[in-house]
């Protein structure tokens, strides 16, 4: 017997084009999960309208009219428990939160970030990519731990860094890589598939030795034995 949908919600900060991949994955992953709520830290953040046009309850709690952080992290924790999510996706939000915040959600909280984890934790990663003369760039999923960018990676997808890539160029091209290792975690999540344990993360209740890689010639996704997982 399949489990009923999971409640989702997605935090945003800016364009949502992850946040748009998630929504248009429920046609591919349908009654896996319900995006019950998108929240937003910033009132001017383009995804707030693609929510709205996909018909999904958003909310905005503005951190600049908010006195400090722990009022911010507040609100953010009310309405996601009033939602009942059993899955938080930070896509694209920019704000760093809260070891209390981190804590309460711990095994439940998954981030998107643009790099091959643990290189290039942080911001401007393209260009560090760059200036690093790396041969190999991408995209994680991981598990959200109070260290900035340093929980359990799930999944990842490389692509190779060409001679004539600026820091634009590689964005676009890892951005492609992020809209669909994102909506592959939200499934594997939902059907109850990946876990966190502790620091490692389980795949159908064994250990997974290193983060599954995606791969974009044939959408496959694999384990660290080469065995097609999905
Ligand atoms: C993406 O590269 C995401 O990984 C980073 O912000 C960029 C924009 O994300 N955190 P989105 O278009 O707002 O989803």
């Amino acid at each position: 017997m399949t489990s009923p949908p999971i409640n989702v919600v997605v935090l945003i900060s800016g364009s949502g084009s992850n946040l748009q991949a998630i929504i248009d994955a429920r046609q591919h992953y349908p009654a896996a999960f319900n995006l019950g709520l998108v929240l937003s830290d910033r009132p001017q953040a383009r995804g707030l309208q693609r929510a709205s046009d996909a018909g999904l309850p958003t909310r905005v709690i503005d951190f600049e009219k908010l006195a400090n952080r722990e009022n911010f992290e507040c609100l953010l924790i009310e309405a996601i428990d009033r939602s009942d999510a059993k899955l938080i996706i930070l896509a694209g939000f920019m704000r760093i939160l809260s070891n209390n915040f981190v804590n309460h959600y711990l095994g439940r909280l998954i981030n998107i970030h643009p790099s091959l984890l643990p290189k290039f934790r942080g911001l401007h990663t393209h260009q560090r990519v760059l200036d690093a003369k790396c041969k190999k760039h991408g995209a994680s999923v991981h598990f959200v731990t109070p260290d900035l960018d340093a929980g359990p990676v799930i999944i990842q997808g490389q692509i190779d860094v060409l001679t004539d890539d600026t820091a634009a160029i590689l964005a676009a091209r890892v951005l492609k890589i992020e809209h669909k290792i994102l909506p592959i975690v939200l499934n594997l999540y939902a059907q109850d598939r990946v876990k966190m344990l502790q620091q490692t993360i389980t795949l159908d209740n064994k250990v997974l030795e290193q983060p599954l890689q995606y791969n974009p010639d044939d959408n496959s996704v694999v384990d660290n034995k080469l065995t097609i997982v999905i």
